[in-house]
């Protein structure tokens, strides 16, 4: 269109826009914040929207930069396809309902799963008539009798839980919900597709927070579900009408992070192997949660599902005789560790479970999975190992 004999205002709206098509490729997908789509013919705008043919119509519906993060996702872990969500929460709740959880269904989920998780289940879909019971994932005996008595759509766990550090059985809960005709969802934020990829397992769904290991600069907040193409076509369905959608900027600085993540979990895996190592022997640290240690209950399964790769990033500690006055005053007195709510940053992070990731569970809870107010989880990050080993020495010198 020539815009010269058209209007002041005209030509300002329009001036530099829709250009001749490029005949050049960029080396890295651009950022594309529109909300429309124009095509020279109605009739591939109607395919679009039949899906008959491939393209955009709309950003809840799909759109470039987010299209370009879930295929480099489903790429590295392993599966047809992936979907994007605005967080991690946004993919678990989608991932859900994807399975099949509907009012009177079950889920089966491990006991120590993400706080927001748990209260997902045991609030939220409570009160929508979704029955949820918790169990240790790491007792197969009790997954197959919560499976027989509840005969659940979703068994949802995570590769390494969160905060307690505990593998899950991947292979093994995979035969046992397909016994059961049960879809097992696999939150794999903690190992990240570095080290393992669930769907090569036998689960139905693996869930990423992609706000951590994915993303890996805190900066990000964003979510992503990888699964088959058939399993997809539901969730894209209920994207459409939910619309937790992924934006075009947030897509680009994790596709941008997915980019070093081999790099920086290998760093975070050897920084975390030392650092749980120096602190199981440390006089205040009454215990410490690891599947690198040689104690750690599942540390043989962790060396095979993660392909020898490493134990990952994340720890946890117990700060011997703490309450939580003591666990507050340890992470006050560090200097370089980071007391932030997240995880799976270049930044090494600490954060007290009980106050802030399960802080929506009651104490009686806490008790229950475990989490004591003198334990503090830790996120390592891609500083020298020595130089965050000597920061937590000089903050644990300062407790009683
Ligand atoms: C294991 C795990 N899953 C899911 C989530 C939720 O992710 P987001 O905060 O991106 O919604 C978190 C958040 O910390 C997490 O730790």
């Amino acid at each position: 269109m020539d815009l010269h004999d058209k209007t002041f205002a005209t030509r300002a709206v329009h001036a530099g826009e829709r250009a001749p098509r490029p005949d050049y490729t960029p080396v890295t997908t651009p950022i594309h914040p529109t909300v429309g789509f124009v095509y020279d013919s109605m009739d591939d705008l109607d395919a679009v929207f039949a899906t008959t043919r491939d393209g955009y119509v709309y950003p809840r519906y799909g759109s470039p930069t987010v299209a370009a993060f879930e295929s480099a996702v489903a790429e590295v872990e392993g599966g047809d396809t992936a979907q994007a969500f605005a967080s991690g929460m946004g993919a678990i709740h989608a991932a859900l309902l994807g399975a099949g959880v509907r009012a009177g269904t079950a889920v089966v989920a491990a006991l120590d799963v993400y706080g927001a998780t748990y209260t997902l289940l045991s609030r939220l879909f409570i009160e929508l008539e979704v029955a949820a019971c918790f169990v240790d994932v790491t007792d197969l005996a009790a997954v197959k009798t919560a499976l027989a008595q509840h005969r659940p759509v979703a068994l949802i766990v995570e590769t390494i839980s969160n905060p307690l550090l505990k593998v899950a059985d991947l292979p093994a809960l995979a035969d046992l919900a397909r016994s059961y005709d049960t879809r097992l969802m696999v939150d794999n934020t903690f190992a990240s597709p570095y080290l393992c990829n669930p769907l090569s397992h036998g689960a139905d769904f693996v869930i990423h927070s992609a706000t951590k290991y994915i993303g890996g600069h805190g900066d990000v907040m964003a979510g992503v579900v990888v699964t088959s193409c058939q399993n997809r076509v539901e969730l894209f369905e209920l994207n459409k009408l939910i619309g937790g959608v992924l934006g075009p900027f947030e897509a680009w600085l994790a596709l941008r992070g997915l980019k070093t993540l081999p790099l920086r979990v290998r760093q975070q895996c050897a920084n975390a192997a030392h650092i749980a190592s120096w602190l199981s022997k440390h006089p205040k640290i009454a215990r410490v949660n690891y599947p690198g240690l040689p104690d750690h209950p599942q540390r043989e399964l962790a060396q095979s599902l993660f392909n020898e790769r490493g134990y990952g990033g994340m720890l946890s500690f117990e700060i011997a005789g703490a309450d939580q006055a003591i666990a507050f005053r340890f992470m006050e007195a560090l200097e370089l560790c980071l007391p932030a709510t997240t995880l799976g940053d270049i930044y090494t992070l600490v954060l007290h479970p009980a106050t802030s990731s399960h802080r929506a569970l009651s104490p009686e809870e806490r008790r229950r999975v475990g989490i004591g107010d003198g334990l503090v989880r830790m996120s390592v990050g891609i500083e020298d190992a020595p130089d965050i080993i000597a920061d937590l020495e000089q903050a644990l010198a300062t407790l009683p």
